[in-house]
């Protein structure tokens, strides 16, 4: 598969980039939004590092152009981002907000003008607070403001946009955001969080159909992937690697795949199952979907419970390079998860896109102003030749999006953690292209040099 050191894909692949409204947008008050939970977070003290807020971020809002600008120089065929649904629907439900969807349908046209395949995500995390007021994802009805939502938003957009995601990774909006609390709308609710999980996914399937009744053609979600590995073959760790799984890996896809929960007796979870889910359920979240988004960022490593109220415990993965966020830079886990992802759904399993794969660095410039991030490059390079791996083993990757276009706000970290192939000065919002984005978009040219797009 290999020409000149860098692997070869299929004419039809796609490499593109990646972001999400709420971390790029800025412009919270700006002609119609309303307040999403992340607005409302981020006003609690404590609750980001150093008490910073998406209210500004790269103000993408008002300087989108120059941020397509740079993807069309980057080469890409494809743009990931999402559509903040305070923006389109302010309350979360009833009355439509046009400027809000002006906004995207502007951008949609100046996609499609250079060349670039938009590729939405319905749902980044800013749910609108008034649907967290009435209950947020604890409550079934979410599950269907969001696909009224997704309706609105098709009707306008969908003779332009081929492939919609619905919801990008609903495990952290469990975990993080009502498990354990470190993110939007941070409840801390522990194993009390798990209807949350079955009302994403109802609420997945119900917009699914709403996105075909529109007129979509192909429909697709964005999970969370990180390959459990244990931390010794003793059974108890093994055992702890399996519950870890079961929670990351396969609560949020085998019901859309195979049609059922797995099994939860790890977590204390009854032979009932979850008790929210209603008759007629699995049959909604199961329909036919046309692709799988990936986004992977580490393995994660589990040893038998310790002090945790969990069937496991985390432990370090030594013995690799870390990014700035502290994750090991593993290439070989996004191969493995592939392979896993292909072996556990057979005939099931939808062609893939990577939806996300990135990291952050300490990026500044230096005195010239360049910024010299080898090991970004280093980094994608290798993820790039993993994917190429997966597919050389009979995996049917379609594209590999780059996490993410700009530094940006990175949740609870704030500002700290610069993902981008473009440096934004947080002072003067200046972006600056980092080596890394000169490195992808001659490794585009290349790819494209030797398959020509068809
Ligand atoms: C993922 C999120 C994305 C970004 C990256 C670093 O979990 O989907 O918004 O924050 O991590």
């Amino acid at each position: 598969m290999s020409d000149a050191g860098f692997p070869t894909f299929p004419a039809g692949f796609s490499f593109g980039v990646a972001t999400a409204a709420y971390q790029i947008e800025g412009a919270v008050g700006a002609d119609g939004r309303g307040e999403s939970v992340w607005d409302t977070f981020c006003r609690r003290p404590g609750a980001i590092r150093d008490g910073h807020t998406g209210d500004v971020a790269d103000d993408h809002y008002h300087r989108w152009p120059e941020d397509v600008a740079l993807m069309a120089a980057l080469g890409i065929d494809t743009y990931r981002f999402s559509l903040a649904w305070p923006r389109i629907q302010p309350a979360g439900s009833g009355a439509v907000n046009a400027a809000g969807l002006d906004f995207y349908d502007r951008l949609v046209d100046s996609l499609v003008a250079n060349g670039i395949t938009p590729m939405p995500t319905l749902f980044h995390w800013d749910l609108p607070q008034p649907l967290e007021d009435a209950g947020g994802w604890l409550s079934r009805d979410t599950a269907y403001r969001f696909a009224e939502f997704a309706a609105i938003a098709a009707t306008r957009l969908a003779d332009r946009v081929p492939l919609w995601i619905t919801l990008n990774e609903p495990f952290v909006v469990t975990a993080f955001g009502y498990a354990l609390g470190v993110h939007a709308p941070g409840r801390t609710l522990l194993l009390g969080a798990l209807p949350t999980a079955h009302h994403q996914l109802l609420g997945h399937g119900l917009a699914t159909a709403a996105l075909r009744a529109a007129g979509v053609r192909q429909v697709a979600i964005a999970n969370n992937y990180s390959p459990a590995w244990a931390a010794s073959d003793r059974p108890a760790d093994v055992a702890a690697a399996a519950a870890y799984d079961i929670l990351h890996n396969r609560l949020y896809t085998d019901p859309l795949l195979l049609v059922r929960y797995p099994d939860l007796s790890a977590f204390g979870v009854g032979a009932a199952g979850l008790e929210c889910v209603r008759d007629g359920d699995l049959a909604i979240v199961s329909a036919p979907i046309d692709a799988l988004g990936v986004n992977y960022y580490a393995p994660t490593r589990l040893s038998a419970p310790t002090d945790s109220a969990l069937p496991f415990s985390m432990q370090p993965i030594p013995g690799y390079p870390l990014t700035a966020f502290g994750n090991p830079v593993v290439p070989a886990g996004l191969t493995e998860l592939l392979t896993t992802l292909a072996r556990r759904y057979g005939s099931r399993l939808p062609p893939v896109y990577v939806t996300e794969n990135g990291c952050s660095f300490a990026d500044e410039p230096d005195a010239a102003g360049q910024i010299a991030d080898a090991d970004r490059i280093d980094y994608l390079d290798g993820h790039i030749r993993a994917v190429a791996d997966a597919m050389a083993a009979g995996v049917d990757v379609r594209g590999y999006l780059v996490w993410s276009l700009l530094d940006n706000f990175e949740w609870a970290e704030g500002y700290h953690q610069r993902f981008g192939l473009v440096h934004v000065d947080y002072d003067t919002l200046r972006r600056t292209p980092k080596e890394s984005f000169g490195w992808y978009r001659d490794a585009i040219a290349a790819q494209r040099a030797r398959a020509p797009r068809t």
